[in-house]
């Protein structure tokens, strides 16, 4: 017999998971509680199973609780859910935030608690249905409670990766810096371009093939070998000029070039930069200079 599972915050995660456990008899979903008892219908409708619940006080009790509010939300539903668990119950407890640990739900012992969080966008839950499968999905927790999320994610063919709870939010900055802040590198380009005179659209149309090209490069070789350009070819003059240009246009421009650039020798260095170009560019590159 399947175990049971209650959703507290079925959302566009809660859902999909919710219907993705049910229909592959994984987990048997039991009770369903959202802020608003309409959402937590469509939710339920869209899951095809459990029942409706207007307070966690009114679910039933289950083997397993996934707490899937906003992130904000995680901590006060930990406190309004642990008193009602006890040793006897042997639940599991976990919510699905890349940027919370699992100690956030203490509140909740005596159950076993974690965090597991699907590398995964779930914008669209009917889309996620359909590829959610080869997503990696990274746990920490109590041993307990990570070997039965490793059965629930494997049933549902997701690609599991275990992770020291003390480490949790490096692990969350590293997607931030490969993600956000390519976002954020986006938006630097384009100010660059719009002070050369080159329009947004203009600008979107020219980087496309390269940004797209860049990231299949540091995706099949790393960055290391991806890394060209000016400063992987040594070329101190032509970072000099650039650097001039943009700390007369904008200082936040000059200010994130010559952290980056910083980071840029690092890797041009491991491939072969000479050791004297090297230091040129840091010290042009520091501020102030060394
Ligand atoms: N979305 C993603 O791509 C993604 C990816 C990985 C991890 N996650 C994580 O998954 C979790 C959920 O994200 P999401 O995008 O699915 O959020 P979401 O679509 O905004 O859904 C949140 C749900 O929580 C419910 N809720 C809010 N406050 C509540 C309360 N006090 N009691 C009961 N239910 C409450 C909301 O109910 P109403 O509908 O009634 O407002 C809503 O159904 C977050 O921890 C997030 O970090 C999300």
């Amino acid at each position: 017999m399947s175990l049971t599972l209650n959703i507290i915050g079925a959302g566009r995660l809660g859902r999909t998971l919710g219907r993705l456990w049910q229909q592959r008899g994984f987990f048997r979903i039991q009770s369903i509680c959202n802020h608003s008892p309409q959402s937590a219908e469509t939710a339920r409708n869209f899951i095809g199973a459990g029942s409706v619940c207007d307070s966690i006080g009114t679910m039933e009790n289950a083997d397993c609780w996934l707490i899937a509010t906003g992130d904000r939300q995680i901590a006060g539903i930990a406190e309004q859910l642990g008193p009602r668990l006890n040793d006897r119950d042997n639940a599991v407890v976990f919510h699905c935030s890349g940027a919370l640990g699992s100690e956030i739900l203490s509140p909740c012992r005596p159950a076993a608690t974690a965090s597991a969080h699907p590398v995964h966008s779930f914008a669209d839950p009917e889309k996620s249905l359909c590829n959610l499968a080869g997503s990696t999905v990274a746990l920490e927790g109590d041993r307990s409670a990570i070997e039965l999320l490793q059965r629930a994610f494997t049933a549902l063919d997701c690609e599991l990766l275990t992770i020291d709870s003390s480490k949790k939010a490096l692990y969350h900055a590293g997607s931030v810096f490969a993600c956000n802040y390519l976002t954020a590198l986006m938006d630097l380009s384009l100010r660059t371009f719009s002070a050369a005179g080159i329009e947004r659209e203009r600008a979107l149309e020219l980087l496309k093939p390269i940004v797209l090209q860049t990231a299949g490069n540091n995706m099949a070789m790393g960055p290391e070998q991806s890394l060209t350009g000016p400063i992987a070819r040594g070329d101190v003059d032509t970072v000099r000029r650039q650097l001039a240009a943009l700390a007369q246009t904008d200082t936040q421009l000059a200010q994130c070039y010559r952290q980056l650039g910083l980071t840029c020798v690092e890797l041009a260095r491991h491939n072969q930069l000479p050791g004297p170009l090297a230091e040129q560019l840091i010290d042009l590159l520091s501020e102030p200079p060394r």
